[in-house]
């Protein structure tokens, strides 16, 4: 990746001029340290999603004001709940990013900043451990309110800060976040209960500091290497082997004969995971390919999509594409969709037949 194109346009950003499209999860909530799957998806599908799907509700709301003739309260509301949403889809995005490990091997809280990081960290804190504990501590700090504890990059102070915020708003002016620890009780009450701190220990075990790093890069104007770090792990490297959760939902809402099949893969172990599905997909097993591939259309698209869009889903559209299919993989997965408020029906297992001997 080069200077020239940053991190936030990797990967496409917008389904309509003024909605954003959410970002999938990165970090595999299944198998992560010491933080569960139900507080995670939640945290993603609820506050994360939930912020995104308000960003726009006000931006489109905000394309068509008369903004000669509305009122100043009316104006001055919405410009302020744009802020507040957009600054929560911003650090949520920073956040979920920020943890996790590489492909199926989860964090292991030994991970240290890249060089680059860890020498700046020294320069500016004295040590990585010196900045590590002003860091905990101002996240602790917050504990039993709300707010977020921010490692930044200011270009006028020439430093990392470390910078605390008490809503979605607030910020160092200028400043560039590039790890962000959300410290609102929903982001820990499931797993935690009151205990805070706990929280703030377990997370700081899970980040991932190569996209931390990465960040870091881009933000002092070195650029950041790899695209990859901020796909899923497995999906399809190519634009247009994927399709986006929102791209999927206008596409079957137009209704016409193009529209995408549906075509939903699960691993046999991550059965007991789900509970609902895209109306009228279709349900298989990934390895008995050899048995249903011959059900697909060749003259339609193929969403497929899996939990959250990694390997399942991406190693079946690469095979699919192999075969002629225009098979696309569902950015994010069911998860997703879940987050930018798709519908759903009751998980339906009835084509589900599992053919281990019959691998990819
Ligand atoms: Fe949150």
């Amino acid at each position: 990746m080069d200077v020239a194109k940053p991190i936030s346009t990797s990967h496409r950003q917008f389904a309509t001029p003024e909605a954003l499209m959410v970002r999938p999860l990165l970090l595999k909530p299944q198998w992560m340290n010491g933080l569960s799957e139900h507080l995670l998806v939640s945290h993603y599908v609820n506050n994360y999603g939930g912020a995104m799907r308000r960003l726009n509700a006000i931006r489109a709301r905000l394309a068509t004001l008369d903004w000669a003739g509305t009122p100043v309260f009316e104006i001055n509301g919405l410009k302020r709940e744009e802020l507040i949403a957009a600054g929560s889809v911003i650090l949520h995005e920073i956040y979920f990013e920020s943890l996790g490990g590489h492909g199926d091997n989860p964090p292991t809280g030994r991970e240290e900043p890249p060089a680059p990081l860890a020498q700046a960290l020294e320069r500016d804190f004295g040590s990585v451990a010196a900045w590590r504990a002003e860091f905990t501590a101002m996240a602790k700090a917050l504990a039993g309110g709300s707010g977020w504890a921010i490692l930044a990059w200011s270009e006028r102070l020439g430093r990392l800060v470390n910078q605390w915020a008490a809503d979605h708003a607030h910020a160092l002016a200028g400043a560039t976040p590039i790890l962000a620890l959300d410290m609102y009780e929903h982001a820990y009450h499931l797993d935690f209960g009151a205990k805070a701190a706990a929280y703030v220990d377990q997370a700081m075990a899970n980040l991932n500091w190569q996209r931390i790093g990465a960040r870091f890069r881009l933000a002092i104007g070195e650029g950041a290497e790899g695209d990859d770090l901020f796909l899923p792990y497995g999906a399809p490297a190519q634009d247009e082997a994927r399709i986006s959760a929102e791209e999927l939902k206008a596409a079957l809402e137009a209704g016409d004969d193009r529209r995408p099949v549906l075509l939903d893969l699960c691993l046999p172990r991550d059965l007991p995971r789900r509970t609902d599905m895209l109306a009228g997909a279709i349900m298989h097993a990934p390895s008995a390919l050899a048995r249903w591939v011959d059900e697909l259309p060749r003259d339609r698209p193929i969403a497929v999509y899996c939990i959250c869009g990694f390997q399942v889903s991406g190693t079946a559209v690469t095979e699919l594409r192999r075969r002629g299919y225009d098979a696309r993989a569902v950015v994010g997965g069911i998860t997703a969709w879940h987050a930018i408020g798709g519908p759903t029906v009751p998980l339906d297992m009835s084509t589900y037949e599992d053919a281990p001997q019959t691998p990819l």
